[in-house]
């Protein structure tokens, strides 16, 4: 566990649920339970809230040992939408609150991101939502933000893997105390996983690749929420907490990063160009 800016502890770890489709998600979500995650981090644009609502509701597990996590969309940023999707939201996952409510990107083109946050601002004093924050900020987007709001994000989640390391934004967000969480922790799987240098790494440890790049995020007080939709990787994924890297070993997966974005810049996303 891991204590947010206001004090609310949120799992190291999570898992991450992004295109899990909705006939997938109960499976996955009582594996993950079952191999000890108890974060989850989902959003309205992955279309499935509801069928996550559904497998919650089932489990044998107490609210306040959960911590679920989804996002406001672009579409629907600007105070009064903001409110009316946070509210969808909850009823699509049959929660009295939310754990952590995000805005997905600032989308800074559109100029809505301080009055949205700031309907994110009202739920969080309502008791609606224990912990808000933004991903894909920018360190330009938060100076706006904080100059232009009162709480300060608890969470950025950002992309974040060996080939995209940004880490002088965690520094910056770390200086004002917001947390960094890493999407696509493992660069979507694929070819990285046969990387040589993180192979050899992952070999000296008896672990595997995605094992040592999970580690590699939370020994340097990343959140993680590694995606996996089969049975034994989401096992494996979580299986991390029985070995330490070397410092060694973190400056050589430090040394991997090339500033490649899998994704697209965050200045470049406006409202209503992704569907
Ligand atoms: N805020 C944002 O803008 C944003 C953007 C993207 C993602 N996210 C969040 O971050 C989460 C994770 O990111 P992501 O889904 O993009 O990518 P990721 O977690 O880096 O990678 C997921 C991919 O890796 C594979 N994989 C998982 N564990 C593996 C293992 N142990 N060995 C080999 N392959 C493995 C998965 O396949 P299988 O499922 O077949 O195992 C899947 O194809 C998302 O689910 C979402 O919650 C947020």
């Amino acid at each position: 566990m891991v204590k947010l800016n206001n004090n609310v502890d949120i799992p190291e770890l999570g898992l991450g649920v992004y295109k899990i489709n909705e006939e997938d998600v109960e499976r996955v979500v009582n594996t993950a339970i079952e191999a000890g995650y108890r974060a989850i981090d989902t959003a309205w644009f992955y279309k499935n809230e509801k069928a996550l609502g559904h497998a919650l509701n089932k489990i044998d597990i107490d609210r306040e040992e959960l911590f679920i996590t989804t996002k406001l969309w672009n579409d629907f940023q600007g105070y009064d939408e903001t409110i009316k999707a946070f509210n969808d939201s909850l009823e699509s996952l049959q929660l009295k609150y939310i754990d952590m409510y995000l805005i997905h990107w600032p989308c800074p083109e559109d100029n809505l991101f301080v009055e949205t946050y700031q309907a994110l601002e009202k739920l969080y004093k309502e008791g609606k939502i224990k912990a808000i924050g933004v991903c894909n900020f920018k360190e330009h987007h938060l100076e706006k933000l904080l100059a232009e709001t009162e709480v300060v994000p608890a969470v950025n989640q950002v992309e974040f893997h060996p080939k995209f390391n940004q880490k002088e934004l965690q520094t910056y967000c770390e200086s004002k105390g917001i947390k960094v969480m890493a999407w696509s922790p493992l660069m979507r799987g694929g070819e990285w996983l046969d990387n040589p240098v993180l192979k050899n790494i992952a070999e000296k440890y008896n672990k595997t690749v995605a094992q040592v790049i999970i580690k590699w995020h939370i020994q340097q007080d990343r959140l993680v929420i590694p995606k996996s939709q089969n049975d034994n990787r989401i096992r494996e994924n979580f299986d991390v907490f029985n070995f330490e890297l070397s410092d060694e070993d973190i400056i050589e997966i430090d040394n991997l990063h090339t500033n490649e974005r899998q994704f697209r810049d965050p200045d470049d996303v406006k409202i209503g160009d992704m569907k």
